[in-house]
């Protein structure tokens, strides 16, 4: 190929790791999962009670409290294996949120087996006025799965299984607790994948993907689960099973009432059953890592890659200095990292497609495009799976980095690409002029990354502590910053408990209206999710 030896002596991760392996070799799509922060059962006894450290969170004195007469229950409906019952350190792991940040007071978790075992818990609980939180792999990064007070926790664990796969369309009817990973295995084996894939993928759950509308890795790709969920199962506070588990592609027969329930955060139900349209696995993938000096060219790869990768390009991600650093420094000490040189900027560029050779010359074609044009100052592209893997675990290891460095301020924000990088160096300058950021200061990171190709920056303020004037500072300044860019406050993450208040700054009044409006027809007594966006 033209140009390829000038290409490969800038690929050091070629040269050095692999020996006569072609470029581009076939690679499962399956990558590293970042590990989970492991939950140490002691630190999460230190953490504080939310109820207890954000003071203006009162409990709605509407809701009963629970007692032996609901435990009897509980008791009568499920076997004693799927529930906890006033078991502090098994409860524990259930009322602390991935991010360590907020702890309920709950007293019980039900883990029903059926929907039909949902449906009678919800609606007995309806009745009691006895609130209710959904919840799934509880990796949600704004404390909406883990309870405020002392809420029922309903978890989907028990509803695993997979209800049928259609090889012919290509459709999916599961479960809402199948695990991520686990579906995406399953289809590995029939040639198919899943439409969304996210570094939290081993834990996370479908049904909690839907509740959340996550996005992740792939949605440059596949989209949004708005457009892949053909169909849902939900469980309403009064009982009543939705059942819209439906495969067909096209449907125009009224409301399209699942699309409420994607990104609903479990405020209106409990989501038991997804039928989602899955497409088939790509049987060339490539990926490449790529150093750069300034943001500006990142957007600069970016159209690029747009146009010369075109219908095979199917990630785009970037990260900065700041994350590489922390990587280095809490997940691969001492290991090699592929590219020696710092850069101020990286990205990760991946194709998939159907002809390696056509893939793999692109794909170069496009790196030497990006050294040539000085867009890049270095690209590597791995050449087996190892490498594959290697590349996107260091994408996917950055959340849990920059938890190791601290508690973690996490926004999730999306904007015009062009200011996207901005927002991490207005607050770098914020906290530089208040005196606290710096390596032994109150700050010690405040790092960016995310997915370029769906203009959704994640900025992660790690701090020694969380500390109200640390807060402060960020808060509301920084939503009143996105406001202004014309972003929003959520691009997939959610509201949960961390954004509740700040809805507004995204949503006009008479739409936050209607969802109101909604909430009350839906859910009357209040019971789903409290104290999250959408309760008064
Ligand atoms: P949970 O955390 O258990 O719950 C999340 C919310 O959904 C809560 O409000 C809960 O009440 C509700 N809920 C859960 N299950 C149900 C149900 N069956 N019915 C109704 N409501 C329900 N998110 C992204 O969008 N993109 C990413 O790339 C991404 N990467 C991540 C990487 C890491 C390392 C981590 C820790 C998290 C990441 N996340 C990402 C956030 C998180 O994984 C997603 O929000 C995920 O969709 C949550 O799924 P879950 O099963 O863990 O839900
Ligand atoms: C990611 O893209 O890595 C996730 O959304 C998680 C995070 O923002 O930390
Ligand atoms: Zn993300």
């Amino acid at each position: 190929m033209k140009n390829l030896l000038i290409l490969t002596e800038r690929i050091p991760f070629r040269r050095i790791l692999t020996k006569n392996v072609k470029v581009g070799t076939n690679f499962k799509t399956q990558r590293c999962l970042a590990s989970l922060v492991q939950k140490d059962a002691r630190k999460n006894a230190e953490i504080d009670f939310t109820a207890e450290k954000y003071t203006h969170l009162q409990r709605n004195p509407n809701f009963s409290e629970l007692t032996q007469e609901d435990i009897s229950f509980f008791q009568k409906i499920l076997p004693s294996n799927c529930l906890i019952i006033d078991k502090q350190d098994d409860l524990l792991p259930y009322n602390i949120d991935w991010m360590r940040k907020y702890r309920g007071k709950s007293r019980l978790v039900a883990k029903p087996q059926t929907t039909e075992q949902v449906s009678r818990l919800i609606e007995y609980c309806n009745g009691r006025k006895l609130a209710v939180v959904p919840q799934g792999g509880n990796t949600g990064l704004v404390g909406g799965g883990v309870p405020v007070f002392d809420e029922i926790i309903i978890s989907t664990n028990n509803l695993n299984k997979i209800r049928s796969f259609d090889p012919l369309s290509g459709s999916l009817v599961c479960d809402s607790g199948c695990i991520l990973e686990n579906l995406d295995n399953y289809l590995a084996e029939q040639g198919y994948v899943m439409p969304l894939d996210l570094g939290a993928k081993g834990s996370c759950q479908i049904g909690g993907n839907v509740a959340t509308n996550a996005g992740g890795l792939r949605f440059l790709r596949y989209g949004s689960l708005h457009g892949n969920v053909l169909g849902l199962e939900a469980v309403l506070p009064d009982g009543t099973i939705l059942d819209n588990l439906a495969t067909l592609r096209k449907d125009n027969t009224g409301y399209d009432l699942k699309q409420l329930f994607i990104g609903s955060e479990g405020t209106l139900g409990i989501v038991t059953g997804v039928s989602i349209q899955t497409p088939r696995r790509p049987k060339a993938v490539n990926v490449a890592l790529v150093g750069l000096s300034s943001f500006e060219n990142v957007q600069d790869a970016f159209i690029k890659a747009k146009e010369e990768l075109s219908e095979i390009l199917s990630a785009f991600e970037f990260w900065d200095a700041s994350a590489v650093k922390l990587i280095k420094d809490h997940l691969v000490q001492g290991s090699r990292f592929p590219l020696e040189d710092n850069y101020p900027f990286y990205v990760l560029v991946e194709s998939s497609g159907s002809n390696k050779v056509h893939d793999d010359e692109k794909l170069l074609c496009f790196l030497e495009n990006l050294l040539e044009k000085d867009i890049a100052k270095n690209a590597i592209v791995a050449q087996d799976e190892t490498q594959f893997r290697t590349i996107w675990s260091i994408r996917e290891g950055i959340p849990e980095a920059c938890s190791k460095a601290g508690s973690v301020y996490k926004y999730d924000v999306s904007m015009p690409l062009e200011f996207l990088y901005k927002m991490v160096e207005d607050v770098r300058c914020r906290f530089t002029d208040a005196g606290l950021y710096g390596e032994d200061l109150a700050v010690n990171s405040i790092t960016g990354y995310g997915h370029v190709g769906d203009g959704n920056l994640h900025l992660n303020i790690s701090a020694k502590s969380y500390a109200p004037e640390i807060t402060a500072l960020i808060e509301p300044w920084i939503y009143e910053w996105i406001e202004k860019h014309k972003g929003s406050i959520s691009a997939e993450h959610g509201l949960g408990l961390m954004k509740a208040k700040y809805l507004g700054f995204s949503k006009s009044k008479s739409m936050i209206d209607m969802m109101k409006k909604i909430k009350q027809i839906v859910d009357p007594n209040g019971i789903m999710n409290p104290y999250k966006f959408i309760s008064d």
